[in-house]
């Protein structure tokens, strides 16, 4: 980010929502609290354009002056997320329809029909004119577009959209020949003789085409994407030099494939926020910040905003203990996060997220909450020299939208898979071990890693399979479990029997799925159980490392591995628990010379950002006792020596060391 020459802190400012006495306080805390970036004007549009085509720019002028003079960046946000009351009474075939039919009002926030013509003309007034008017302002650091586009609702059944979804299947398919057979309407007599028959996937009588369905969802991603090219196109060519960004929600929006939204971004920012009945937050916020890392390309990123302590939107909104806001903020950090923001710099007093913390909170600055952001803001300072610093593994997660939005449609084997399930117990399995792991898609080069596991990877398109396969030829490791490789890009089965998408690589068929009830399990032959799932499997090349004791495939192939080229394949024919698989990945790791520290402390989260000649380790107590960390190296929190390292229960330290 231009002018940015530290880790960037902050969060999102909304000063509208305050009298213009309280911007001069705010700017006095912010300084305070080391405070050099802030998040503006994100849901602003209704006061920067009270009138169609009307503009006051005036109070955004003071602030960003304000901001300016006290050497505060601003990350500008457009307001595209909340279209003004005029619009909505001017233009009101821009309401999105939900599934039933039913248009959705004004007076909350979210998205206008992504499909429709009103909106992106409104849309390309209010970015030209912003753009126009501080493309060029020095304080202006980065372009906020939009906020978490596919929230809170992605999909669309307006008429507008409609129309929009006939013309992207036009594009996809060029012929209505090409469009039946991909989405197999042979079955229950769906065929097509015309583009203006098909629909959206709206609510049927039964379970709509699963390739319907599908590509609704592509659709919808597109829609949405189509939305920020429009403003990302206006702010490239009138702010030339300011980079572009818009926040993800990594893992908690499963309706955006990021991969695909990544190559758009000029930077990959993310919105984190803790599911606080979860005991293994803390973990998931780990596989969050390493989804980000990785859709970075293994590049920095922004965390541009997470919460200082509880939220306002969960069935309890339970308040982060001390030390916790530090360890969160840090953990982003640790996995890549070169700026550490939050939602939001000021409690608000009205509206729906009045009961949402801050940095300031209700009560003010005196107040344990502001305490910890400050301690927090000015140790950040204290690590300018990690900017840009990156962060290296060794394994990979496969990781697929389309796959996923593919399984969770109705009607298959079992309700219970879930490859989000499936891809959460691998990753706690690695990060227990302190193994640094990124995720990666299934068609990108994986030649780098020497593991790579696929979690429930049910969609396998022909060219990931071709990958999966020359990554393995060429002496890759691959772990993959069950229901993988079931169907191709239109949700339809491959010639032959399952697993089509990865039969070669793994070296056997599957005769019958066989999934098991609702709180079953199985023995295996090695003492282990699992759940869920078991197969009927045929070796071919394969070895059968593991059978079944007991349940439908007692006697059969639990785990197979197949030597294929110069490297092998492993396949997990049921569901393990995160314990079970320290044993079960022994051979892979082995195999992939993955080895865990043995002095590796499940407690202490360790991650290392390499830099120019020297290495950044952060170390994050998650545990009761204090830690004693051999080695040598500087504590750049506070400066002193790191020989040893006494790590206090609860804290964080950022070692740095000759690499
Ligand atoms: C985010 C959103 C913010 C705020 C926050 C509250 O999803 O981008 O505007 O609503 O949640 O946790």
């Amino acid at each position: 980010m231009p002018g940015v020459n530290t880790i960037a802190f902050g969060g999102d400012y909304n000063p509208e929502q305050w009298p213009r006495e309280v911007w001069d306080e705010d700017v006095r805390l912010m300084l305070e609290a080391g405070v050099n970036l802030v998040s503006v004007g994100i849901f602003s549009w209704a006061l920067l354009e009270p009138r169609e085509g009307e503009f006051d720019f005036g109070w955004l002028d003071d602030v960003i002056e304000k901001l300016h003079a006290a050497g505060i960046g601003v990350s500008l946000g457009t307001p595209t997320a909340s279209p003004p009351a005029w619009f909505w009474k001017a233009y009101p075939d821009a309401r999105p329809v939900n599934r039933t039919g039913v248009p959705l009002g004004f007076g909350s926030r979210g998205m206008a029909s992504p499909s429709s013509p009103e909106y992106h003309r409104a849309v390309t007034r209010i970015v030209t004119e912003l753009a126009t008017r501080y493309g060029n302002h020095p304080a202006v650091r980065i372009w906020h577009v939009h906020n978490e586009y596919g929230a809170p609702i992605s999909d669309d059944y307006s008429e507008n959209s409609v129309l929009a979804f006939r013309v992207w299947l036009e594009d996809r398919y060029s012929s209505l020949d090409a469009l039946n057979a991909a989405w197999g309407t042979a079955f229950w007599g769906q065929h097509y003789g015309e583009w203006s028959e098909i629909d959206v996937p709206r609510l049927t009588p039964s379970v709509v085409n699963p390739a319907q369905q599908l590509d609704f969802a592509r659709f919808s991603n597109d829609a949405l994407l189509g939305c920020f090219l429009i403003e990302k196109r206006i702010l490239n060519e009138l702010s030339p030099g300011v980079p572009v960004t818009t926040n993800y929600m990594a893992t908690s929006c499963p309706s955006i494939d990021y991969w695909k939204w990544s190559q758009e971004m000029d930077i990959i920012s993310n919105d984190h926020y803790l599911t606080a009945s979860r005991e293994d937050a803390h973990v998931m916020l780990a596989m969050d910040a390493d989804v980000t890392r990785s859709l970075a390309g293994g590049k920095p990123w922004l965390l541009l905003e997470h919460s200082t302590s509880a939220v306002n939107w969960q069935e309890r909104n339970i308040a982060k203990t001390p030390g916790q806001l530090a360890r969160n903020s840090m953990a982003h950090f640790a996995r890549g996060a070169d700026g550490i923001m939050f939602f939001q710099w000021r409690a608000s007093r009205s509206g729906a997220e009045k009961f949402h913390s801050a940095i300031v909170p209700h009560a003010g600055a005196d107040s344990r909450i502001f305490r910890e952001s400050k301690a927090l803001g000015n140790g950040l300072g204290a690590l300018s020299s990690t900017l840009g610093s990156t962060v290296r593994a060794k394994v990979a997660i496969l990781w697929d939208w389309e796959s996923n939005w593919a399984l969770n449609l109705e009607w298959r084997p079992s309700e219970d898979l879930s490859q989000r399930r499936q891809t959460e117990t691998f990753y706690t399995r690695l990060w227990r071990d302190g193994i640094t792991t990124d995720f990666a898609h299934p068609e990108s080069d994986l030649s780098g890693y020497d593991l790579v596991i696929a979690p429930t990877l049910y969609l396998v398109s022909e060219a990931a399979s071709a990958n999966l396969d020359a990554y393995v030829l060429g002496g890759g490791v691959f772990v993959a479990s069950y229901f993988s490789g079931i169907v191709g890009v239109n949700d339809a089965v491959p010639a032959g029997a399952h697993p089509g998408g990865l039969r070669d690589v793994l070296g056997l068929q599957i005769d019958e799925f066989r999934p098991l009830r609702a709180g079953q399990s199985v023995t295996l032959s090695n003492g282990l159980s699992g759940s869920i799932w078991t197969d009927d499997i045929r070796p071919a090349t394969a070895s059968v490392v593991t059978t079944y004791e007991d349940g439908p495939s007692a006697g059969g192939a639990a785990i197979t591995r197949n030597e294929h080229g110069k490297g092998t394949a492993w396949y997990l024919s049921t569901e393990f628990d995160v314990a079970a698989l320290s044993d079960v990945l022994d051979g892979a790791f082995a195999e992939a010379g993955i080895v865990i520290d043995p002095t590796h402390d499940e407690n202490v989260e360790t991650v290392v950002r390499h830099g120019d000649g020297e290495t950044f380790t952060t170390y994050i107590n998650h545990g009761e006792n204090d830690v004693t960390i051999p080695g040598d190296g500087i504590d750049l929190l506070t400066g002193s020596s790191a020989n040893p390292l006494v790590l206090a229960a609860g804290s964080v330290s950022v070692v740095r060391r000759p690499e």
